[in-house]
């Protein structure tokens, strides 16, 4: 049984509250499956540290983290002291980019005990999986300001999707629906407004569709699907999108089922050529920072995510999914009878909430 060596990287805000509880569950699961868990904490990546240092991470951040077999990451960002371009792509959109993470999995259920804001909902009724394309489209680097200051000023930024990164994205979203009772996957599109890039997109995922044939699919514009979020979320199980629509569609599925506060996500180089980052889809939300307040159900279930993940390296064993099933059963638990943070309509810390979920585990 290999080691698996996880760094802990827990940034900036919330991620310091939430990463301790997440911490605390990995390691009831390793006690309980006799999981070989070590975890590795680096301090950077963080706002302090860019105001200390002058870059958010050391030289040589890509060396450290090589070896490593994952990252489980908290939140970057502190806007008051550091621009969240600065931040963000100092630290987390480079080991998306670098470390080649180019899906990211992202689960969105309505769990019982979570006030729906939905009419009529009830638990189970909502249950999908976005799958956001992770290193390219809107997200580029390409583009810049001409003539600044003056009245020609203007300023364009590319979007760039690249052959090689649409197919292996829809690939695994098409392979991912196949696996699921439903066997039904969504894309996000705007090939009526967006009339170059999306056109593309659209037969990318038309080629995928034919090599997936007993998966069913349908295309639907970002426009719509919003709005069918909430008004028809049952109908959804994968949703393929972009870097971009997939970011809005992961606030808003999880928003639809009562919470981003439970959100976990996945950032995977399926190929494990890299290392894999597992974090909380929500941010480092500094209107509640330091108050002990924060959900950490995010943090925890993304933890669960990764043990999933690492038990699919070479030496397969059950355990690793055997302590995936148990703490997303703890965390349905803690979610129907347990404490409540204010998220969730109640009173509750985020210590109380970890140590529900890893009391609910023993
Ligand atoms: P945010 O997700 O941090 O917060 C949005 C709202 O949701 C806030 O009202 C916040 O209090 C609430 N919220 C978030 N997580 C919660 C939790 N676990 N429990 C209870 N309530 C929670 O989004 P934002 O305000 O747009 O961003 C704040 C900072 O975080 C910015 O610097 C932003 O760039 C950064 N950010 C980082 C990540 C990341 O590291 N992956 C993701 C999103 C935003
Ligand atoms: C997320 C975040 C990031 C993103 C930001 C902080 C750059 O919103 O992980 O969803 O847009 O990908
Ligand atoms: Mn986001």
């Amino acid at each position: 049984q290999p080691v698996a060596r996880i760094a802990v990287i827990a940034g900036d805000g919330i991620g310091r509250e939430v990463m301790p509880e997440g911490l605390r569950v990995l390691e009831a699961a390793a006690r309980r499956w006799a999981l070989p868990l070590e975890f590795h904490a680096f301090d950077w990546a963080h706002c302090d540290y860019y105001l200390a240092h002058g870059q958010m991470m050391p030289s040589d951040w890509k060396a450290q983290l090589a070896g490593m077999d994952a990252i489980y990451f908290g939140a970057v960002g502190w806007p008051a002291t550091v621009p969240d371009h600065v931040s963000l792509w100092g630290s987390l959109l480079k080991f998306r980019r670098e470390f080649d993470q180019y899906i990211n999995l992202r689960p969105a259920r309505l769990f019982d005990g979570v006030p729906c804001p939905l009419a009529g909902r009830k638990a189970g009724d909502i249950d999908m999986l976005i799958v956001r394309e992770n290193t390219e489209g809107e997200y580029s680097s390409v583009g810049g300001v001409m003539f600044e200051g003056t009245e020609r000023e203007f300023v364009v930024q590319e979007s760039v999707f690249t052959r090689t990164g649409s197919e292996r994205l829809l690939n695994f979203a098409f392979a991912l629906a196949r696996s699921r009772p439903r066997k039904t996957l969504t894309l996000a599109t705007k090939s009526n407004g967006i009339s170059i890039s999306m056109p593309w997109w659209d037969a990318r995922c038309a080629e995928a569709a034919a090599r997936y044939p007993d998966v069913a699919w349908d295309k639907q514009h970002i426009d719509i699907l919003c709005a069918r979020f909430v008004l028809q979320p049952e109908r959804f199980d994968v949703v393929a999108a972009t870097n971009l629509f997939g970011d809005i569609l992961s606030d808003l599925g999880p928003a639809c089922c009562g919470t981003i506060g439970i959100a976990p996500s996945a950032n995977l180089n399926p190929e494990r050529r890299w290392p894999s980052l597992f974090e909380p889809v929500h941010g480092s939300a500094p209107d509640i920072a330091g108050r002990g307040i924060a959900n950490p159900i995010a943090m925890i279930w993304s933890g669960a995510l990764m043990l999933d993940f690492l038990g699919g390296r070479s030496s397969c064993d059950a355990r690793w999914r055997a302590a995936h099933d148990g703490i997303v059963r703890a965390i349905e638990t803690v979610l129907r009878d347990g404490p409540r943070t204010p998220d969730l309509g109640g009173k509750a810390r985020t210590t109380d909430l970890g140590s529900a979920v890893a009391a609910a585990l023993a």
